[in-house]
Protein backbone atom coordinates (compact mmCIF):
# COMPACT_ATOMS: atom_id res chain seq x y z
CA UNK A 1 0.00 0.00 0.00
CA UNK A 2 1.28 3.71 -1.15
CA UNK A 3 1.82 6.52 1.99
CA UNK A 4 -1.42 8.10 0.18
CA UNK A 5 -3.35 5.02 0.17
CA UNK A 6 -2.39 4.35 3.76
CA UNK A 7 -2.80 8.53 4.85
CA UNK A 8 -6.70 7.80 2.68
CA UNK A 9 -7.64 4.84 5.27
CA UNK A 10 -6.02 6.62 8.31
CA UNK A 11 -8.87 9.21 7.65
CA UNK A 12 -11.72 7.13 6.87
CA UNK A 13 -10.77 5.80 10.27
CA UNK A 14 -10.46 9.46 12.00
CA UNK A 15 -13.97 10.11 10.25
CA UNK A 16 -15.42 6.98 12.05
CA UNK A 17 -13.48 8.19 15.44
CA UNK A 18 -15.50 11.28 14.66
CA UNK A 19 -18.35 9.89 14.65
CA UNK A 20 -18.24 7.76 17.28
CA UNK A 21 -17.61 10.93 19.60
CA UNK A 22 -20.56 11.94 18.09
CA UNK A 23 -22.70 9.15 18.52
CA UNK A 24 -22.10 8.60 22.29
CA UNK A 25 -22.80 12.47 23.10
CA UNK A 26 -25.86 12.16 20.81
CA UNK A 27 -27.04 8.83 22.02
CA UNK A 28 -26.40 9.88 26.00
CA UNK A 29 -28.60 13.12 25.10
CA UNK A 30 -31.27 11.46 23.83
CA UNK A 31 -31.52 7.76 25.55
CA UNK A 32 -35.09 7.90 27.79
CA UNK A 33 -36.73 5.59 30.12
CA UNK A 34 -35.15 3.58 33.00
CA UNK A 35 -32.54 2.74 30.98
CA UNK A 36 -31.18 6.12 30.87
CA UNK A 37 -30.19 5.27 34.25
CA UNK A 38 -27.53 2.88 33.29
CA UNK A 39 -26.76 4.04 29.41
CA UNK A 40 -25.75 7.23 30.05
CA UNK A 41 -22.92 6.84 32.01
CA UNK A 42 -21.89 3.51 29.53
CA UNK A 43 -21.95 5.66 26.47
CA UNK A 44 -20.41 8.89 28.08
CA UNK A 45 -17.66 6.51 29.32
CA UNK A 46 -16.47 5.61 26.20
CA UNK A 47 -16.12 9.02 24.46
CA UNK A 48 -12.38 9.79 26.17
CA UNK A 49 -11.12 6.79 24.46
CA UNK A 50 -12.55 7.50 21.24
CA UNK A 51 -11.28 11.13 21.45
CA UNK A 52 -7.14 9.92 22.22
CA UNK A 53 -7.73 7.70 18.87
CA UNK A 54 -9.06 10.73 16.71
CA UNK A 55 -6.18 12.49 18.31
CA UNK A 56 -3.68 9.99 17.64
CA UNK A 57 -4.73 9.35 13.87
CA UNK A 58 -4.80 12.90 12.97
CA UNK A 59 -1.10 13.43 14.77
CA UNK A 60 -0.09 10.54 12.66
CA UNK A 61 -1.67 11.85 9.38
CA UNK A 62 -0.18 15.17 9.51
CA UNK A 63 3.29 12.98 10.25
CA UNK A 64 3.05 11.22 7.62
CA UNK A 65 2.62 14.53 5.16
CA UNK A 66 -1.37 14.07 4.99
CA UNK A 67 -4.42 16.43 6.19
CA UNK A 68 -6.38 15.19 8.60
CA UNK A 69 -10.45 15.09 7.85
CA UNK A 70 -12.78 17.38 9.81
CA UNK A 71 -16.08 15.74 9.20
CA UNK A 72 -17.60 12.70 11.07
CA UNK A 73 -19.04 9.48 9.74
CA UNK A 74 -22.60 10.10 9.63
CA UNK A 75 -23.99 8.61 12.67
CA UNK A 76 -27.29 6.18 12.44
CA UNK A 77 -30.08 7.46 14.39
CA UNK A 78 -32.07 4.76 16.70
CA UNK A 79 -34.95 5.61 18.72
CA UNK A 80 -34.75 3.09 21.30
CA UNK A 81 -32.46 2.54 24.07
CA UNK A 82 -31.81 -1.33 22.19
CA UNK A 83 -31.40 0.01 18.50
CA UNK A 84 -28.60 2.34 20.35
CA UNK A 85 -26.53 -0.29 21.49
CA UNK A 86 -27.17 -2.20 18.18
CA UNK A 87 -25.47 0.67 16.40
CA UNK A 88 -22.81 1.27 18.72
CA UNK A 89 -22.32 -2.80 18.76
CA UNK A 90 -22.12 -2.56 14.98
CA UNK A 91 -19.80 0.62 15.28
CA UNK A 92 -16.87 -0.66 17.87
CA UNK A 93 -17.28 -4.08 15.59
CA UNK A 94 -16.44 -2.20 12.43
CA UNK A 95 -13.73 -0.68 13.94
CA UNK A 96 -12.11 -3.55 15.07
CA UNK A 97 -12.04 -4.60 11.51
CA UNK A 98 -10.91 -1.70 10.30
CA UNK A 99 -7.91 -1.52 12.57
CA UNK A 100 -6.92 -4.79 11.85
CA UNK A 101 -6.65 -4.06 8.17
CA UNK A 102 -4.63 -0.94 9.03
CA UNK A 103 -2.26 -2.37 11.20
CA UNK A 104 -1.32 -5.18 8.75
CA UNK A 105 -1.22 -2.29 5.92
CA UNK A 106 0.92 -0.36 8.44
CA UNK A 107 3.16 -3.02 8.93
CA UNK A 108 3.68 -3.25 4.90
CA UNK A 109 4.92 -0.02 4.78
CA UNK A 110 7.20 -0.18 6.96
CA UNK A 111 5.28 2.08 9.85
CA UNK A 112 5.78 -0.31 12.62
CA UNK A 113 5.00 2.55 14.95
CA UNK A 114 1.60 2.99 13.65
CA UNK A 115 1.21 -0.53 13.43
CA UNK A 116 1.50 -1.35 17.07
CA UNK A 117 -0.49 1.70 18.50
CA UNK A 118 -3.08 0.07 16.08
CA UNK A 119 -2.73 -3.42 17.78
CA UNK A 120 -3.24 -1.13 20.75
CA UNK A 121 -6.30 0.26 19.58
CA UNK A 122 -7.90 -2.70 18.57
CA UNK A 123 -7.50 -3.76 22.57
CA UNK A 124 -9.67 -0.55 23.32
CA UNK A 125 -12.16 -1.16 20.62
CA UNK A 126 -12.91 -5.15 21.52
CA UNK A 127 -13.17 -3.90 25.02
CA UNK A 128 -15.82 -1.65 23.75
CA UNK A 129 -17.54 -4.22 21.54
CA UNK A 130 -17.39 -6.60 24.50
CA UNK A 131 -19.13 -4.28 26.85
CA UNK A 132 -21.81 -3.29 24.85
CA UNK A 133 -22.41 -7.13 23.84
CA UNK A 134 -22.78 -8.28 27.54
CA UNK A 135 -25.45 -5.69 28.01
CA UNK A 136 -26.85 -6.16 24.92
CA UNK A 137 -27.65 -9.79 25.39
CA UNK A 138 -29.18 -10.00 28.55
CA UNK A 139 -31.45 -6.84 27.13
CA UNK A 140 -34.98 -6.67 27.82
FE1 LIG B 1 -11.99 4.45 18.78
FE1 LIG C 1 -14.78 2.34 20.49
Amino acid sequence: MSKEALIEALNKDLANEYQAIVMYTTYSAAVKGSARLQLVDFFQSEIPDEQGHAQYLADKIVALGGVPTTTPAPVPSAETPREMLERVLEAEKKAVEGYSARSEQAKEAGELGLAIQLEDMIVDETGHYEETKKLLDEWS
